[in-house]
């Protein structure tokens, strides 16, 4: 199957009560972990894009990594997207580059201003057959290299999501309800506990709407302990409990968005397997058990958090 956008992926899964995994993708080994998962999995599946990954992999391979990925497994779909588009001119990029779907985060601005910039991205990708997700509500945590403290987060607002969805025309929205993005979601010894209030709330005045759900990962302990146990320092790391993704999953929420995970996976594997292999050097040897444990990762979200398996 061809790339295709999340319309029809979000109207099945809201109806369904499952979500999509939509896993950020950096290099190879990424993408074949992912799709791997997918494909035997027959799992629906988004690959985002951060501005970082196309400073850091270059635009043209990332996309031509994810086309390989689409000739190796014709039985799902695959939509790309870009992830938190800063401004109209990258989504516009993206747009022409062969995305079919893009995110504009104007979170950060005023509702007026977020609403403009929103509806602008809107017309152009509409315009293209792209379709674009908003962003209401601002998460803690460090994204693109901008740090947001817990105190200048913010829940989404219920009151606002009519008017933006009206206004901007948006296909999906991206909302805050206590997820945060990394590894450090909450404080040890605290609870941690998402607001489905809030959830509840926004899909009664939104109904059949998708909804997005960012700074999702769990933050896998095994995955943390071996980080630890091998050189590395990661106190602390808390994600969001999986029941709770999957309680969302069955609710609005049609996009689980995981990236932290998959770098935990690749980075505790990495590595162990320099810890237990000092002598080795040859990339393809500690690149291999990375990939197969994302794919393992990946194949147990797919089942166990988002529902999505034989979806495809
Ligand atoms: O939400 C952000 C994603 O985890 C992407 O992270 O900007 O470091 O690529 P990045
Ligand atoms: P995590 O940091 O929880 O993986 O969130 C990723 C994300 O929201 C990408 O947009
Ligand atoms: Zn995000």
């Amino acid at each position: 199957m061809a790339l295709v956008t999340s319309a029809e992926m979000f109207k099945k899964a809201y109806e369904g009560g499952y979500a999509i995994g939509a896993f950020n993708v950096n290099n190879m080994e990424i993408v074949q972990g992912i799709t791997e998962a997918c494909k035997e999995e027959k799992a629906p599946v988004i690959l985002q894009v951060s501005k970082g990954a196309r400073a850091y992999a270059n635009h043209t391979y990332l996309v031509k990594l994810v086309e390989a990925a689409i000739i190796e497994c014709p039985e799902i779909p695959v939509v790309l997207h870009l992830d938190h588009g800063p401004d109209f001119e990258t989504c516009k990029s993206c747009i022409d580059g062969g995305f079919t779907s893009v995110m504009i985060d104007g979170s950060s601005h005023s509702f007026k201003d977020n609403i403009e910039l929103t509806k602008k991205v809107v017309e152009y990708a509409h315009a293209h057959g792209v379709v674009v997700e908003g962003e209401l509500g601002t998460l803690a945590g460090i994204e693109d290299e901008v740090v947001v403290s817990a105190e200048d987060s913010s829940y989404t607002r219920p009151e606002e999501v009519e008017e933006f969805v009206a206004k901007t025309g948006v296909d999906s929205l991206a909302i805050a309800i206590g997820t945060s993005h990394g590894a450090y979601k909450f404080k040890p010894g605290t609870k941690p506990q998402l607001r489905f209030d809030i959830l509840e709330d926004i899909s009664k005045r939104l109904p059949g709407f998708p909804i997005v759900l960012h700074g999702s990962s769990s933050v896998p302990q095994n995955y943390v302990q071996m980080i630890n146990e091998n050189g590395g320092q990661m106190p602390g790391a808390i994600g969001v409990p999986e029941e709770q993704l999957r309680q969302a999953a069955s609710l609005a929420v049609c996009k689980i968005n995981i990236d932290s995970d998959l770098r935990l996976a690749m980075t505790g594997t990495v590595r162990k397997f320099f810890n237990d292999n000092p002598a080795k050097f040859d990339p393809r040897e500690y690149l291999k058990p990375a990939r197969a444990n994302i794919k393992e990762l990946v194949r147990h979200k797919l089942i166990n958090v988002l529902g999505c398996n034989g979806k495809a």
